[in-house]
């Protein structure tokens, strides 16, 4: 049992995407396909469904309820295994079982999991007060409270600017600045006040502390470090053939993920105007078909799909 995580799991996480990414994947039975981000195992599951008996899967996910979830629900599972830790070691993990350039496919389904979402005592929460943590692992780093006690304006500043592409950064920060003053803020519904009474742009249908939250999430978890770490080793350990399907939920993300493929497609950088051969660009992947988004009926069902754009490709 994980450290810091519960047996009785009471949230719910509705796989996005799920037919399209399991598609995406191109499931043979006895392929080896890492989840990198194991959430509640929606798509882990029908992964294991399509493979045989000498197929294999690996879960990967910070979260030790995640982890304690994925050991609940494959208990005895030969052929799965799981790893509590962060994505941007996935080639240490696949290289630990042997797997350097034979895995089949790998899946990144980024972002936080309902699970995290809907409990409030996970901080991560703008509509149910809690203490203002936003860890996805709780064991590593510091808490959102602990780095707005001590944070440097700019600092702030910049996190919400460029991970939230938030307008109105500096009022917020000053606001934040003036509240921490006068007593630290060490809960999502006094940090979320804070940033609804300072920010002056209320948008329809949207929490006016979304980007705020959104961006200290990012920053409080290294979220786009970590991808830009992980891709690179996806590729090294696809096998010829092997796919890498990437869901994101905001631009950021999917902005990274589109010009990895685009690199990798291309190939070797070589000055402008050498004549190089296709062969010698050396493409690492090919694009598999366009962006994908979610259907009306998905998007009716799951709100949480609204934003999730899914992207393939494969090994060259
Ligand atoms: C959107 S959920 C995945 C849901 C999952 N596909 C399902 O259907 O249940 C994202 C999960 O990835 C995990 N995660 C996010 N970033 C991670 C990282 N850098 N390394 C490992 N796990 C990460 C989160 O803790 C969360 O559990």
């Amino acid at each position: 049992m994980e450290s810091g995580a519960t047996v009785t799991d009471t949230y719910l996480h509705r796989p996005v995407l799920l037919a399209e990414a399991i598609d995406a994947l191109n499931i043979t039975p006895a392929g080896i396909y890492v989840d990198a981000t194991f959430g509640r195992g929606g798509h882990a599951q029908v992964i294991l469904q399509q493979l045989g008996p000498h197929g294999a899967l690996l879960g990967i996910d910070k979260d030790p309820q995640a982890v304690a979830a994925a050991r609940q629900m494959f208990e005895g599972e030969p052929r799965f295994s799981i790893e509590r830790g962060t994505f941007a070691m996935l080639g240490q993990y696949v290289q630990e079982r042997g797997w350097m350039g034979k895995v089949n496919g790998v899946l990144l389904d980024l972002g936080v999991s309902s699970p995290q979402l809907d409990d409030p005592q996970r901080g991560f929460s703008f509509r149910q007060d809690g203490p203002l943590d936003m860890r996805m692992d709780p064991a590593t780093g510091i808490s959102a409270a602990q780095w707005l006690a001590s944070a440097p304006e700019q600092e702030i500043a910049s996190v919400l600017y460029t991970y939230g592409e938030e307008r109105y950064a500096r009022r917020i920060v000053r606001a934040i600045v003036a509240a921490r003053q006068e007593a630290p803020i060490i809960t999502t519904g006094r940090l979320a006040a804070i940033v609804a009474a300072a920010n002056p742009a209320w948008e329809r249908d949207k929490h006016p502390a979304t980007r705020s939250f959104q961006a200290i999430r990012i920053f409080i978890n290294h979220e786009l470090e970590d991808m830009q770490a992980c891709l690179p080793q996806v590729v090294e350990a696809l096998a010829p053939g092997g796919r890498l399907a990437v869901i994101s939920f905001h631009s950021l993300e999917d902005r990274i993920v589109k010009r990895f493929i685009r690199e990798q497609v291309r190939g070797d950088d070589f000055p402008p105007g050498l004549p190089v051969t296709q062969a010698q660009l050396r493409p690492r992947l090919r694009a598999v078909g366009k962006a994908m988004y979610a259907g009306t009926e998905e998007l009716q069902a799951n709100p949480r799909a609204r934003s999730a754009v899914l992207r393939v490709a494969e090994k060259v």
